[in-house]
Order: C-alpha cells, then structure tokens, then sequence
C-alpha cells in the first residue's frame, strides 16, 4: 500500500514540525500576542515520531524535511536526528531553520547525517531584521551560512518571505548575494496564514513583480531541475555560484504535483498547507493504535488530500492554524 490521492499524486514527501516553540517571532509566522504554546504533554515525543516515521516510510515516503517551530531549540533534537536519518527507506533528510543556532551546532548537524540546509533570512539589514523577527539575530544567521559553506552542506537554501513595503526594496540585493556565494536565494510569496497575524493579504507580492526587480543585475539563466526539487522555479546568474528561485504558492499554485504530507507539532497530519483540514494522529496512537491502523489513518489522510487550495487575493481567507505549528 502507498499514499497516493484519488488525483493519483504520490505523496512521498513528510514535512515534520517537531515543536511549535521557536527563539524568533516572526511577523508573517508567530502572532505578536495570544498564542498558546502547546503543552509538553501534547507534543509528539521522538519515539513517537520515529514509529509515525517508520510507518510513513513503509507507505512510500522516502524524504522527510524537519520544521518547527524552530526544530533546533528542542532538547535531544541531535541524538533524534541520526536515529531517524538511519531509518532503511529514507533517503533524504532536511531541516529548515532559523539559524540562530546554526553556527554552534553546525558540526553536530553535519555528523547527524543533514547535508541540506534552508535557512529563513529576509534581510540583510540589521534593524530590519529585528524588526521582522523581534530579535537582533542577523550576524548570527550570517556566521551561520558562512560556517554551513565551510563545512559543504549542500545545498544551502535562503528562504525569503518578500513583503510589500517591509523587505520588497531588498530582493536584488538579496538576489546578488547568489552571485558570490554558493547559496540558493529562493523568494517565497507570503501566505496569508494565522487569523491574528500582524501582515495581511496586502503584503503579497506577486513572484512575477519580484523576478522583474531580481532580473536587475544581469539575465536569469533556467536552471534543470533536479530529482529532490520542490516547487521552486530555478534560474542562476551568467557564472554565479549560486542560484535564484521563486515559490510562488499564490499565484502559481503548484498543487497539481504537490506530494507533500505534514505532521505537525501536535500530532495531527495535514494534508494541505492552505486548508484547515487536520486529522488526529496522535490521539489514535496514545490510545493503542496498531501499526495497521495508524497505516490505515495516514492512508485515508492522503487519499482526502484536497486538489487545491483556494487562497488567492481576491479571495483572502485566512488559514486559522499558525505557520509556527506546521512548519512551512
Ligand atoms: N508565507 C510564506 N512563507 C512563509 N514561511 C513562514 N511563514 C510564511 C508565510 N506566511 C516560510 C519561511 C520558512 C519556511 C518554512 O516557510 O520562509 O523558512
């Protein structure tokens, strides 16, 4: 038996936020106030993940990505890390973070078994940074990227959030840093998610007007894509060692070959990041659960699994859950 929706899209891919906590706050992620952490208890435990892991990868899932929150400020994170990369089956493990803690942990990381890297900074300005994240953290981040270049991981992927009239002045610049760096600047269109968030809808900046400011320093060369390759649209600078991407998740949905499940912090999968819908996993598990009827939720669970999303800007719905508990 495999994952596979009644589009017949195969969901290989299992995008884990292992706690909802991070050391950031994010305007686009965390609202600034009345979130509710969740309660330890209510946090799948690693043994728990390693078994949702293993069941996951028997049903056809052969890549996980670990999100949070912000995954590396939960104790035990780098004795959990090797035990899951050296599940039979798995063959790429990821992990996207912050990286305020990356310079310090870097070489633990690297002996867990992670050798792919994406790393949130939507600024190279230090007051915006803190502005955007709640923290004075940029130098951190960059001595982060800097040590992650020296000790190949590969690739190291730059997520940025592009926002109207927050960070929209930055993206050549940003884009730029593709030309003496090996990184992967990727421009994300930002989400509408969180009913309390700080940014709204308003802040959306269609990746067709980001390409238009990024083309600036020189022609966009497509990039072949490769087996492990996301949504991304991938170009690279004439020479550059890195490269540019956009995600463009609003305005060129790329939900017909989504093959992506989510198991959020608390213990639910969710089939699509833009719908409300969450099915209790965790719950069934506590409870007794055998491995077949845990196989049997994760199965009608990708067999739910909507065609699309309906967000778009003329139509703004909210998403109710919180980025910071799904993970991206
Ligand atoms: N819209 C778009 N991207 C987002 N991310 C977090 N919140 C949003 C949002 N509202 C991105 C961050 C992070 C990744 C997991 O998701 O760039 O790196």
């Amino acid at each position: 038996m495999q994952l596979i929706d009644q589009y017949n899209r195969r969901l290989n891919y299992l995008r884990i936020s292992i706690t909802d906590r991070c050391n950031l706050n994010c305007i686009y992620c965390t609202p600034r106030q009345g979130f509710t952490k969740l309660r330890h208890k209510d946090i799948l435990t690693y043994e728990e993940i390693l078994r949702l892991s293993r069941i996951a990868i028997k049903l056809g899932v052969n890549k996980i990505r670990l999100t949070g929150g912000e995954p590396l400020v939960r104790r035990g994170i780098y004795e959990f890390i090797p035990r899951l990369v050296s599940l039979p089956g798995l063959e790429d493990v990821s992990l996207t973070t912050n990286g305020i803690y990356l310079k310090d942990n870097l070489k633990k990381l690297r002996s867990s078994g992670i050798k792919r890297l994406n790393v949130s900074l939507d600024t190279l300005k230090r007051k915006k940074y803190q502005y955007i994240t709640g923290h004075d953290g940029l130098r951190q981040v960059l001595d982060g990227l800097s040590l992650a270049k020296e000790l190949a991981f590969e690739p190291i992927k730059i997520n940025v959030v592009v926002m109207k009239g927050i960070n929209d002045d930055e993206v050549t610049d940003l884009a730029r840093l593709s030309l003496v760096e090996p990184y992967h600047i990727r421009f994300i269109e930002y989400m509408p998610l969180g009913a309390s968030n700080t940014v709204h809808f308003s802040y959306h900046v269609p990746s067709s007007r980001i390409k238009v400011e990024v083309s600036r320093p020189g022609n966009l060369i497509p990039v072949q894509k490769s087996m492990y390759d996301g949504p991304a649209e991938r170009f690279r600078f004439k020479g550059a060692p890195g490269e540019i991407g956009f995600i463009s998740p609003i305005t060129h949905k790329f939900c017909h070959q989504c093959n992506r499940l989510r198991l959020t912090a608390s213990g639910c999968l969710r089939p699509c990041l833009l719908s409300n819908q969450e099915v209790d996993i965790k719950g069934p598990m506590r409870a007794g659960a055998s491995e077949e009827e845990l196989s049997r939720i994760f199965l009608k669970t990708a067999l739910n699994k909507p065609y699309a999303h309906h967000v778009s800007s003329l139509n703004p719905i909210p998403v109710t859950a919180q980025m910071s508990s799904i993970g991206g």
